[in-house]
Parts: structure tokens; sequence; C-alpha cells
């Protein structure tokens, strides 16, 4: 017996066939999908690798069935660049050395979206290091994290404003 479901990755509708209904959003997007930016460390919610978003929240890939996901809207770091035009979170992490191996950078980078658009990070490093704790980073690259998301959410906070104008 298989399994249909259909979800927008990155923008694109997919339709995936599981053979298994224990597979996970993480290794659909990684093994069905070959979408491996996302990267598993754990694999059992500990340290954040896998942070995607899924209708603009962040979540642990690894934890979610992807068959509870049919016809779910789901970012990954593939999808936040616009063509060679980084994301203004991609680009703070490079000027901030928010990053050294880059192993746990998608994840990192897909939370402190998420974090942005929750609203809650404000400009208080304390509350950014808090909201970004279930991101670990093994090289302890975190002073440049928590700066990067600072600026990024400066510079994401003026477009807005400049929008709104
Ligand atoms: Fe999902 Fe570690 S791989 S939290
Ligand atoms: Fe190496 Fe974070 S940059 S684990």
């Amino acid at each position: 017996m298989t399994f249909s479901i259909s979800l927008t990755v990155n923008g694109v509708r997919r339709n995936v066939e599981l053979a298994d209904p224990r597979v996970t959003l993480l290794d659909l997007l990684r093994e069905r999908l070959d979408l491996t930016g996302t990267k598993k460390g754990c694999d059992r919610g500990q340290c954040g690798a896998c942070t995607v978003l899924v209708g603009g929240r962040r979540i642990n890939s690894c934890l979610a069935l992807a068959i509870s996901h049919d016809g779910a809207d789901v970012l990954t770091i593939e999808g936040v660049a616009r063509g060679n035009q980084l994301h203004p979170v991609q680009a703070a992490f490079i000027a901030h050395d928010g990053l050294q191996c880059g192993f746990c950078t998608p994840g990192q980078i897909m939370s402190a979206i998420g974090l942005i658009r929750e609203g809650h990070a404000g400009d208080n490093p304390e509350r950014v290091r808090e909201a970004m704790s279930g991101n670990l980073c093994r090289c302890g690259a975190y002073a440049g994290i928590t700066e990067a998301v600072l600026e990024a959410q400066k510079i994401l906070a003026t477009a807005e404003q400049r929008r709104s104008a």
C-alpha cells in the first residue's frame, strides 16, 4: 500500500508516493526531493540542523511525519535566496562570521528567518540567544550567529517600514 501526498516546497507543488507512513519530512526532503541543504544531525529533535519553515513556522523536520504534512507549504534553505540575491539573513551570517564548518548553518538560518517573522527577535541579544537555543553549533559560532540575527532583523524591519510608508 502506498500513500500519496502533495506539498508545496519552495513554491513548487510536489506530489510524492510514500511506501512507508513513517517517513519523516526531513527524509522526504533529502532523499525523495534531493533537497539536501536541510541537514540531519541528531535525527531526534535535539540539534535544530533539520529546521525548515512549515506555513511560516519553524519546525524540526526530523520529528515531523511527512504524511501529516499533506498540503503543507514548506520553505527550506534552498528556497530563501532570490536567484543570485541572498536573503538578508544569509548575507548577515556571512558578514558576521556566523558559521565555521557550516553544517548547522541551514538550520540556523531557517530558524533565524522564522524567529524574525515571529517578531520576537527585537534588539536584545539575550532574547535572540534564547530564541535560537534549539539550534546547536558544534563549532561555537554563537557570537556571530547572534550578531547576524540582530542585523538581519534590523534590515528586514527597515525594509518593511519603507514598504508600508
Ligand atoms: Fe532534527 Fe537534530 S536532526 S533536531
Ligand atoms: Fe560548524 Fe555550526 S558552524 S556546527
